[in-house]
């Protein structure tokens, strides 16, 4: 059955903008992340401590860390991969970190330089550490629906990856369709073979629009009871390591979706969608959003 309500995991400041070859300026990062949050979103994926010869835009972690305008009730977070990440974003002050494993070995080597058995050892001090510090860790498995260099990816491997990470200690393991291949019965399948090793409550949908599907796949999680969705305001962005991947799912389209179904969200479409033209005219990319393009044309 549907949820009654959904939060939303904007990742538009990390996903959204990781890929973009010209650097954002701090100050228009800030001002993203300010303005999701005035339009009610309570959990913002804010920064990547990532090594940044690997990605350069995500270079200013510390100082998008450090300029949050903080607002009560909503949850800042980054991306670690590792200890020296996590230890930076600890100092930092950041709310929530995320490790971010993989259900496909190439995908797991060319994103992170590692094996999955050795991203999983990897990660088991980052969580130790975190926990240590009283930061929640969020897990993602990428790769879920398919992969860039793998095609095909078992439904099994990816609910196997998903229970170690949650065993490890990640209160929540976000499903990645990386590269935005799947379909919505395969998105089914794989949620409900998931669903089997870690509690559907505890799941999050990440999923890209490469192939224009991320809303049908989640109306066909959210069938199941999908309550936590991630998403990208504009739908920016892509992977830098999945070559010709999209952006997510765009925030705007998932929040018309949810209206319609009667499913809560607490955050104001308009406002959402204003700063989804916002961020497209100053960056220069075009607006992903087909309800954000919509509203700005009434
Ligand atoms: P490595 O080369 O194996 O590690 O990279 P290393 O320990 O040998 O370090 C290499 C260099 O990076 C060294 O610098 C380190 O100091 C530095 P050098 O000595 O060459 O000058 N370094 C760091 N610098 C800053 N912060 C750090 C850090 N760690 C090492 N934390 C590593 C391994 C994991 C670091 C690298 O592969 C990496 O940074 N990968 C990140 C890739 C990435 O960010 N991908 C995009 C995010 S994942 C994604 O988008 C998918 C997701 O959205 C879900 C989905 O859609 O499926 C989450
Ligand atoms: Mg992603």
């Amino acid at each position: 059955a549907f949820p009654q309500s959904v939060r939303l995991v904007e990742v538009g400041p990390r996903d959204g903008l990781q890929n973009e070859p010209t650097p954002i300026d701090t100050a228009t990062k800030l001002e993203l992340i300010d303005r999701l949050g005035s339009a009610g979103i309570t959990h913002i994926e804010a920064a990547s401590f990532v090594s940044p010869k690997w990605v350069p835009q995500m270079a200013d972690h510390r100082e998008v860390m450090a300029g949050l305008k903080r607002r009560p009730g909503v949850t800042y977070a980054a991306l670690t991969p590792n200890l020296r990440g996590l230890e930076a974003a600890l100092e930092s002050g950041v709310d929530e970190v995320a490790v971010f494993g993989a259900a496909s070995e190439t995908f797991s080597q060319k994103n992170i330089n590692c094996s999955i058995a050795e991203s999983l050892e990897r990660f088991a001090p980052v969580i130790e550490t975190a926990q240590a510090a009283k930061v929640p860790v969020r897990g993602y498995v990428s790769c879920t629906l398919g992969c860039p260099y793998e095609g095909e990816i078992a439904p099994e491997k990816v609910a196997d990856v998903s229970r170690t990470l949650f065993e490890m200690g990640c209160y929540e393991i976000s499903l990645g369709d990386t590269v935005g291949v799947g379909t919505p019965l395969k998105a089914k399948r794989m949620l409900e073979c998931v669903a089997g090793q870690v509690p559907l409550e505890k799941l999050a949908a990440h999923f890209h629009d490469t192939y224009g599907q991320a809303l049908a796949n989640l109306y066909a999680v959210l069938e199941e009871g999908i309550a936590v969705i991630d998403s990208s305001v504009a739908g920016l962005g892509g992977c830098p390591y999945a070559k010709g991947a999209a952006g997510n799912v765009a925030s705007e389209d998932v929040i018309y979706l949810l209206n319609g179904l009667g499913i809560a969200s607490g955050i104001d479409l308009d406002k959402l969608a204003e700063t989804g033209r916002w961020i497209t005219e100053t960056i220069g990319r075009p607006n992903r959003s087909k309800v954000g393009v919509a509203l700005g044309a009434r």
